[in-house]
């Protein structure tokens, strides 16, 4: 840009891109050689863009491929019972909230959708949040003071980790599903302060389940309080979908628990589920509550209409299983380690995050988009490909894939190597000093 140019002259701008040279220290050149450095690690993630509904079947630049990458587990996020709701709340309450629900109010959808949620999970109360992300945000903080101690799963959700980062209290790492180890740290924590434990239900990138009864039992003998993150267990886990409390039979202990409605429920929002006076706390204490405008009410009504759909339409979970169980042990016969997944969630695990890179490009190649997870979602070593399964696929399309992974495995001799080596060091804990990582 020349000395001349309006912007720089303080005139508007034309129109056109407006150069910044500096941004107060950070340079341009900065930018692209830690991308190059990302890249040279295979480590480099790109946007795609999808021009159709998460459906099963998706336009992904200009191709008709198979989506195997959604949380959409019951296909409710172009239901026409819950796209009809949000159409109805937008014609009556317009888009947006226009402010935080304490400077102008609730509106009906959020309370109606509060009272739906606390039934879904048969406590007190509920308290909705623009996103899981910030339910968690909100949450953790509000409860942990400086001089408390929370003790979290090794491979919890990164906004819980966020979570616990942005608390003045002490943060101690238990290995993953390890409630003896758990219970150990505890025993050291004492003379008690007040402590929380923190865990994901499902485990959004192993989809494994963390064992609850187990990590309760521990956190009450130490008198701590149990969060459980259910994104992914929330409309998919228990006889009727209401999550991984109801999966293990553990309605009613004592415990707080957390909820998206992006996932299963096809919108978008979170949700914090407890006690009455908890919720009226985090009303007056949660900061991502307070200081954010609130959940559109387009997004509430859609929310309790999925709510709706999932107890009028039990079959679509019946179908999501039965869908998961015949892709699972598929990929088990091809030889892929699974982990211990017992959810629609399913990790191929390969290693390297090249090898994981590749075999997603070549899945894509045959018409399925399943993403590589990398470092630093995963740790070192584990990369692998994140398969998920909704209720909206077809057996045809699972034996699809399974045909296509097995044509891949086969012209693969590098595949073929990692798949005998069998788990990489990063998953294996035990004898070692667990850590969060990295962002
Ligand atoms: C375990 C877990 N918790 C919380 C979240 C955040 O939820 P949301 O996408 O609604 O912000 C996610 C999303 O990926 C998740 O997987």
């Amino acid at each position: 840009m020349s000395d001349s140019s309006p912007a720089r002259a303080g005139g508007p701008p034309t129109g056109g891109l407006i150069d910044t040279p500096l941004l107060c220290g950070y340079r341009e050149p900065m930018f692209q050689s830690r991308l190059d450095e990302l890249a040279r690690r295979s480590l480099l993630r790109r946007l795609r863009t999808i021009d159709s509904a998460p459906g099963a079947e998706v336009e992904l630049d200009g191709r008709r491929i198979l989506l195997f990458s959604s949380n959409n587990y019951l296909d409710l996020a172009a239901h026409p019972r819950v796209t009809e709701a949000a159409i109805k709340a937008i014609r009556h309450y317009g888009v947006g909230a226009g402010a935080s629900r304490l400077v102008s109010g609730s509106l009906g959808p959020h309370r109606e959708l509060e009272e739906r949620l606390a039934a879904f999970k048969r406590v007190e109360a509920a308290l909705v949040f623009s996103t899981g992300y910030q339910a968690n945000l909100g949450l953790i903080p509000a409860l942990a003071e400086d001089r408390d101690i929370i003790y979290a799963d090794r491979l919890c959700h990164a906004s819980l980790i966020d979570a616990c980062r942005l608390c003045e209290a002490s943060l101690r790492v238990y290995r993953h599903r390890d409630h003896a180890h758990l219970a150990r740290l505890l025993q050291r924590g004492r003379p008690p302060r007040p402590a929380l434990v923190v865990t994901d239900g499902v485990f959004s990138m192993d989809g494994d389940l963390a064992p609850l009864p187990e990590l309760s039992k521990a956190a009450q003998q130490a008198d701590a309080t149990l969060v459980v993150d259910d994104a992914h267990g929330t409309g998919v886990m228990g006889p009727e979908g209401h999550g991984t409390v109801e999966h293990f039979g553990m309605e009613g202990a004592p415990l707080v628990q957390m909820g998206t409605l992006s996932k299963a429920l096809g919108g978008m929002g979170g949700f914090i589920a407890g006690s009455r006076d908890l919720i009226e706390y985090l009303v007056n204490r949660a900061r991502p509550f307070i200081y954010t405008t609130a959940l559109p009410p387009a997004m509430a009504a859609a929310a309790t209409a999925a709510l709706d759909v999932i107890a009028a339409e039990p079959e679509r979970r019946t179908r999501l299983w039965s869908l998961r169980d015949r892709l699972h042990k598929g990929i088990r016969q091809i030889g892929f380690d699974t982990l211990e997944s017992r959810s629609p969630i399913i990790p191929l695990l390969v290693g390297d995050a090249d090898l994981a890179l590749s075999l997603s490009e070549r899945l894509l190649a045959h018409g399925v988009y399943a993403p590589a997870i990398r470092p630093p979602t995963v740790p070192d070593g584990t990369s692998r490909i994140r398969m998920s399964v909704t209720a909206g696929h077809r057996p045809e399309q699972i034996d699809h894939v399974l045909e296509a992974l097995t044509a891949i495995v086969a012209s693969d001799g590098r595949l073929r190597e990692s798949l005998r080596g069998g788990r990489r060091d990063g998953t294996k804990t035990k004898g070692r000093k667990a850590r969060l990582p990295s962002p």
